[in-house]
């Protein structure tokens, strides 16, 4: 059977979200691209198999731990229940660092660091020490294994924020977890039963990781240091007045044109 001929035999009643992931696992599964499909055939093993991921796709699991990796800036990074899968937010987060820091030597740490994803790729595009931690002992392991697979040098850490052992960085990076009650009670399906609420729960208000940060940041960075943030939709204003406190704050939106990074510049 053609690869064009099993596609359409179990597009018919998947919706286009669904019709979407489907073609990306048969492109990843098959290492054959969409222009050959009406030639280039597939075997009975790869359907069974293939069949197999289409159920899990079906019940709503996310293609990120289907597939088993995501694409992230120029890394491939594993995925696995046990951590968030990075989102696009978090690349645009980690090519603003990179366009900003190319060149310049830079000790970094990666609070909250999940899959490793931010740590790695500012490693392996950087000149920088990254440092990164985070409280799930099971992501810090999926971490360590995504900078080893994309050879990038990165100091992993299994504590909760700081730690007690870590000194002072240039640049402090983090996506912390920041779904305040209301939106917890309201995830969709694919992300209330599939990823892990420790990555998203960030109390009452999503705010609890903005005001610790203001709290231990500063005795954590070098005179000058600086802060890049991702924050939720419509928090960017709120995480700003936590942080002004301490810091000099400037609001980037994304590429929809939403609020989604605070940079923080210590006055130090
Ligand atoms: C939103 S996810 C971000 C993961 C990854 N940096 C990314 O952008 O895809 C937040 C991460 O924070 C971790 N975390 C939650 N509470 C923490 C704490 N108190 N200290 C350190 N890490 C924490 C979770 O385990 C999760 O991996």
């Amino acid at each position: 059977m053609t690869i064009k001929d099993f596609f359409t035999s179990l597009n018919k009643d998947l919706d286009k979200n669904q019709a979407r992931d489907f073609a990306w696992l048969l492109v990843n599964r098959t290492k054959k691209e969409p222009i050959d499909w009406g030639v280039a055939t597939i075997t009975t093993k790869e359907q069974t198999a293939i069949k197999r991921e289409l159920k899990r796709l079906k019940q709503g699991e996310p293609l990120g731990y289907v597939l088993g990796f995501v694409p992230f800036v120029n890394c491939e990074i594993k995925v696995t229940p046990d951590v968030l899968i990075p989102r696009s937010e978090t690349e645009q987060l980690c090519d603003m660092i990179i366009q900003e820091y190319e060149g310049v030597p830079t000790t970094i740490l990666d609070l909250c660091t999940g899959s490793g994803c931010i740590a790695v790729s500012l490693a392996k595009n950087l000149d920088a020490r990254v440092t990164a931690t985070d409280i799930s002992e099971q992501a810090i392991k999926i971490a360590t294994q995504n900078a080893l697979a994309n050879f990038a040098q990165v100091d992993f850490y299994n504590c909760d924020l700081f730690g007690d052992k870590l000194g002072k960085f240039d640049l402090i990076v983090s996506n912390p977890p920041y779904l305040d009650k209301k939106e917890m009670e309201n995830l969709p399906h694919s992300v209330k039963d599939f990823e892990p609420s420790l990555a998203l729960y960030g109390g009452e208000d999503g705010l609890d990781f903005y005001r610790r940060l203001v709290k231990e940041a500063p005795q954590h960075l070098n005179n000058g240091g600086i802060m890049y943030l991702e924050v939720g939709d419509f928090q960017a204003d709120k995480v700003v007045e936590i942080l002004s406190k301490e810091f000099d704050c400037e609001i980037v939106a994304d590429y929809y044109g939403f609020d989604r990074f605070v940079i923080a510049r210590s006055r130090k």
